[in-house]
């Protein structure tokens, strides 16, 4: 599998280009960034690579090929007649993941067990015996995107979606995911380099991803495993190369330059987890402090994500809050600049200052707004 294959990696909408910046610096070829995801080619050792390395992308799919999906007739066909073989043995277990648009076949549940049948039939067929369907933790998961009647065909090299990177502890709600906290720092851009502070870091999802990047760790080396390694032909010596590398591009510091506070002592808890297990608590400082009491500061970066609340009482109640945070940022933190993360549009007024620039983002189904402001 040395030659050039089609690749695509999902990510959330909004991340799209730096999604595609990664990958390029990666070395990818032919990067092409669409809705939700980029397509791009490589050989193996680049879909190892993005696996290991990508910071912003939810999983990496091996394009299989296209077929007609016009009734479950021509879609059982099309998923029937393709070498399935190749892709696992009749110990390994399966799983078929779909998605449907402007297609006949709109029932995803519907499609993916068209094509968990054509291809348990193909087995049956040829050998008299079937494979096993685990739905949680498969070896082969397909992933079927049907749109316009036809249908793209994948398998997917992530296994548990990337953004589980592996620290976060068991039971911690995850307010931000990892790959789209990753995505803020990005957008803002941070480089590693420059002292960043969250004053309302929760579990510390964007203290621990600025962390992760100040050391230039691949999020990959923290110890979960891939779908990729399950699929034959699994080049071990080739991945344990990419680990080996990655780990002496590691920068150890002892600098404490990534700061955080949070009023609550949970949060404080669970971001002290967190970065333990990562592997970089050598470099986050963590209090307790309420966001009206922020430490003057004259350099570096602020990146936050307040409390937005559902409803429009709870909203209200936080818009104090956002005005407390608008007045620190012009009174005390003149010098940098603040990228804020917010679910509201009328808590991002409260704030009372003109962003230079916002992008919109997507955190889960709820629409939100980075706010990039200079602090003159
Ligand atoms: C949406 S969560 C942040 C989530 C975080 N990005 C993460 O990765 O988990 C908002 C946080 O703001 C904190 N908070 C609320 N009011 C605060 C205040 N006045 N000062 C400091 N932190 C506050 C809450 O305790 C909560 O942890």
């Amino acid at each position: 599998m040395r030659a050039s294959l089609q690749l695509h990696a999902t990510t959330a909408p909004g991340l799209e280009q730096v999604l595609a910046r990664e990958l390029a610096s990666l070395g990818a070829k032919d990067v092409a960034p669409a809705v939700r995801g980029v397509s791009f080619r490589g050989d193996l050792e680049l879909a190892y690579r993005a696996n290991l390395w990508l910071r912003t992308a939810s999983r990496v799919l091996l394009a299989l090929g296209e077929i007609g999906a016009g009734s479950r007739e021509e879609l059982y066909a099309g998923i029937r007649a393709m070498p399935w073989e190749d892709h696992m043995s009749l110990d390994k277990t399966l799983a078929v993941e779909a998605t449907s648009h402007k297609s006949e076949l709109t029932h995803t549940q519907f499609a993916a067990r068209v094509v968990k049948d054509a291809v348990v039939d193909r087995f049956r067929d040829r050998t008299g015996r079937r494979p096993d369907v685990n739905p949680k933790r498969p070896d082969l998961l397909i992933a079927v995107r049907l749109l316009d009647n036809r249908c793209w065909v994948s398998l997917d090299l992530s296994g548990e979606r990337l953004h589980r990177r592996g620290y976060r502890p068991p039971g911690v709600p995850a307010p931000l995911q990892e790959t789209l906290a990753a995505g803020v720092l990005m957008l803002s851009g941070y480089d590693g380099a420059a002292p960043i502070v969250d004053p309302m870091c929760g579990s510390g999802t964007l203290l621990v991803e600025a962390a992760l990047m100040a050391m230039n760790m691949a999020p990959g080396l923290l110890g979960r495993d891939f779908g990729f390694m399950r699929l034959p032909g699994f080049d071990e010596k080739l991945w344990r190369g990419l680990k080996t590398e990655a780990r002496a591009l590691v920068r150890e510091s002892h600098e404490p330059f990534v700061a955080g506070s949070d009023i609550s002592d949970d949060a404080l808890r669970a971001t002290r987890a967190s970065a333990r297990t990562a592997g970089v608590d050598g470099v986050i400082r963590i209090r307790r402090a309420d966001v009206a009491d922020l430490a003057p500061r004259t350099e570096g970066m602020l990146v936050t994500n307040p409390p937005y609340g559902e409803r429009l009482g709870e909203q209200r109640v936080l818009a104090e809050l956002y005005r407390a945070l608008g007045d620190n940022l012009k009174h005390r933190c003149v010098g940098m600049n603040a990228h804020v993360l917010t679910g509201s549009k009328y808590l991002a007024g409260c704030i009372g200052l003109h962003p230079h620039k916002r992008d919109i983002l997507w955190n889960g189904p709820i629409e939100c707004r980075l706010l990039h402001f200079r602090m003159y």
